[in-house]
């Protein structure tokens, strides 16, 4: 018989509280990284880079209160209205929201001894409402918001002491709400952290040498990895029916030609994404990496016990992310790029792609799900995938998002192949299932939402919400578990 999509498979949406909470100084919560970043300007989209700023340009930003200009402060203020937000979730049926805990509303310079209260007290709220409404919570420990204090003072995720600070944190909220969440994510797309030190590991500019900057990478991706099995340890011991997963960008790397070098530069662009996912399902480092890091003169810095708490402490499940894949070419190969958020490669001339440049690509997606599956027999998990469109509200009010629907119908008729070929997939939940502010960007008017939201970039607007075309189109697909796509 046909696979099907299973009974209990989680349909939903993901969000991140940077990029929807707002209330960036309420009840407490102390500085993120993600509130120090500026929107970044149209005529600089295209030629996308990440912040990566020296801590005299971190300061300027703190001291500078003209709020407007960062985005992240003020979100969609999600923190007021998530209860009208989730009754919308609940309208399109879904029975999982994938959200992130603000570390710094939990430990608002990251270093305390204790929590702060208020900021537990919210995410109890928020969690007895999804439950109420009959949606999972699946939680983020770490989406690109450690506090700003950790990065300003210990140098972010290089300080072997913001793993400790970490496990606290991770401890904390696990232990508090281990009754409402059942399923948790170590890193957001760790993977992330070899294109952008600042936002993913939270390193300043000055803090690292030029020279040694890529082997700094590696060593925060060393705790990082020991930070997240820290949290597989304490979920496992104290809630027995929990799942926690480690979480990277989903990225495909096709070789440009069948020429061979080609095809190995396929592969070794391939494990920037494998390396991250060899070690956290399969418990220590790949053979491969020890050449890089020769070659690179990189010595990852490890205390007595690493390994041994790599190897018992596997993920349940692999998340990834998914928007686009990437051409890989042997050097001296020259051609149009194509961009992306964080991975860049050539054109692919078989793809379209959206509004932003980014290759639609579903048919990887499938392919994906089966490398991954094959190599580590896990289950697996789309946390993320949609699109970021422009979108046009008619005068009656109406926005007729097709693209949107074409997009994800595409990639979930793949998925549903990838299902048919053996893999074991737990859930799916759209990237930003209410339209909220870009990571990269930190604009509004790349919208991935099914329910729209009346803010435009500069941060005016009523906030109201309304329905897009694509919400009743999503409504039919989780009725019907996946069937009617
Ligand atoms: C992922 C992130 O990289 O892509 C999300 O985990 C992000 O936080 C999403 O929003 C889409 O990227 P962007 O830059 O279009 O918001």
């Amino acid at each position: 018989m046909m696979r099907k999509f299973p009974k209990n498979f989680l349909w939903g949406g993901a969000v991140a509280a940077n990029q929807v909470e707002g209330a960036f100084e309420v009840d407490g919560k102390g500085w993120a990284i993600t509130d120090i970043v500026k929107r970044v300007a149209p005529e600089e989209r295209k030629q996308l880079k990440l912040p990566f700023p020296t801590s005299r340009e971190v300061a300027t930003a703190v001291a500078d209160r003209n709020d407007k200009l960062y985005p992240k402060r003020y979100g969609i203020d999600f923190y007021h209205r998530y209860k009208e937000d989730i009754a919308l979730f609940k309208e399109l049926g879904f029975t999982a929201l994938r959200v992130s805990i603000a570390w710094s509303r939990i430990f608002p310079r990251g270093d305390e001894l204790e929590p702060n209260e208020a900021g537990l007290l919210f995410y109890d709220k928020l969690f007895a409402e999804l439950s109420q409404n009959g949606m999972q919570p699946v939680v983020t420990l770490s989406h690109y918001e450690m506090p700003l204090h950790l990065s300003q003072v210990y140098g972010g995720w290089t300080n072997r002491k913001v793993v400790d600070f970490f496990a606290r944190f991770a401890g904390t909220v696990i232990r508090r709400y281990q009754d409402k969440v059942k399923y948790w994510i170590t890193f957001n797309e760790i993977n992330s952290i070899l294109m952008s030190p600042f936002i993913s590991a939270g390193v300043l500019r000055d803090q690292v040498a030029e020279k040694d900057l890529l082997a700094a990478q590696f060593q925060a991706a060393h705790h990082q990895f020991v930070a997240s099995a820290k949290a597989v340890e304490i979920c496992h011991r104290v809630i027995p029916d929990g799942k926690i997963g480690c979480m990277v960008v989903g990225m495909i790397n096709y070789p440009n030609s069948c020429h061979p070098e080609d095809v190995l530069a396929a592969l070794q662009d391939q494990r920037k994404t494998l390396f991250f996912t060899d070690v956290q399902a399969r418990g220590h480092y790949p053979a491969y990496m020890a050449r890089l890091f020769a070659e690179n003169g990189i010595v990852i810095e490890k205390e007595p016990g690493d390994d041994a708490l790599l190897q018992a402490n596997l993920v349940d499940f692999i998340s990834l992310s998914y928007y686009m894949s990437t051409v890989s070419a042997r050097p001296e190969t020259a051609g149009e790029q194509s961009p992306g958020n964080l991975f860049t490669g050539l054109k692919n001339p078989y793809l379209n792609a959206s509004d932003w440049g980014w290759q639609i690509d579903p048919t990887g997606l499938r392919t994906l799900l089966n490398m991954l599956y094959d190599r580590y027999e896990k289950a697996l998990f789309i946390v993320e995938n949609g699109l970021g469109a422009f979108d046009t509200v008619e005068k009656d009010g109406n926005i007729h998002d097709n693209y949107r629907i074409e997009y994800l119908k595409q990639h979930i008729q793949q998925m549903k192949q990838a299902v048919i070929d053996g893999v074991e997939l737990i859930g799916y939940t759209v990237w930003g299932p209410i339209d909220l502010i870009s990571f990269s960007t930190s604009e509004m008017s790349k919208r991935y939402g099914f329910i729209y939201v009346d803010q435009d970039d500069d941060g005016s607007g009523t906030l109201q919400r309304s329905r897009k075309d694509s919400f009743y189109w999503y409504q039919k697909v989780i009725a019907s578990n996946g069937e009617t796509v």
